[in-house]
């Protein structure tokens, strides 16, 4: 029933969202800012700046405009480092067969992330051409949880966003899908994707006839 399915990408095709876990704590901690994984949940599916905000707002203290940019860089920094060596084999399980099982249904794929390093962590994975339409983060104004990435995401696929099936592993990101008015399946567990029409623990259970 479904024409196009849109899928996140870090946390969901790869383990990238470990990664921003491990460069954001780096960040935390150097600022004498406390970090842990429950905490870490908040920032999923959030962008770069509204992270950093996220994460400062912990601390004791303010800061410059200026010194918010360095900070956001050098996070960067470490997150380019540990995505660097990635190759295909790091392709979470399930990943490639739920994006082949689409694609033969006849149904449009897409790519939602708010990261700027979304081009560069879909060709150290070797799937580019495997999305029809991938959508652009610098080109989007508002951060998960607002629906324009996923709406942008639809429209570019020329697909009614009720036609639509997006895939999550954030509580940010499920809020995206179905603020969009579309079908939102949660990569995760449902004590946390509460909003999610429906939750999987992997790609690995990921059948279109289930939705
Ligand atoms: C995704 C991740 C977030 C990350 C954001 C921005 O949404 O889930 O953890 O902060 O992208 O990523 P970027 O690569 O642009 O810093
Ligand atoms: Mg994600």
């Amino acid at each position: 029933r479904f024409k196009a399915v849109i899928f996140d990408l870090d946390g969901v095709i790869t383990d990238t969202a470990h990664y921003h876990y491990l460069a954001w704590k780096r960040l935390a901690e150097s600022e004498g800012v406390p970090f842990d994984e429950a905490f870490n949940e908040h920032l999923k599916g959030v962008d770069r700046m509204g992270s950093l905000d996220l994460i400062l707002a912990r601390g004791s203290r303010s800061y410059t405009q200026d010194e918010k940019l360095a900070l956001a860089d050098t996070k960067n920094r470490h997150y380019q480092q540990l995505i660097a060596t990635m190759t295909p084999d790091d392709l979470l399980p399930g990943a490639l067969r739920a994006l082949e099982e689409v694609r033969a249904a006849g149904l449009k794929t897409g790519l939602a992330s708010v990261s700027k390093n979304a081009f560069t962590v879909l060709d150290r994975l070797g799937i580019r051409d495997r999305f029809d339409y991938v959508v652009d983060a610098a080109r989007i104004a508002n951060s998960k949880p607002h629906p324009e990435i996923f709406l942008t995401a639809a429209q570019n696929l020329g697909v009614a966003p009720g036609d639509c099936l997006g895939v999550e592993d954030a509580v940010a990101g499920v809020a995206s899908i179905k603020d969009a008015g579309m079908y939102a399946v949660g990569v995760g567990s449902p004590e946390v994707l509460t909003r999610a029409d429906r939750v999987i623990p992997s790609l690995q259970k990921f059948s279109l006839q289930d939705y």
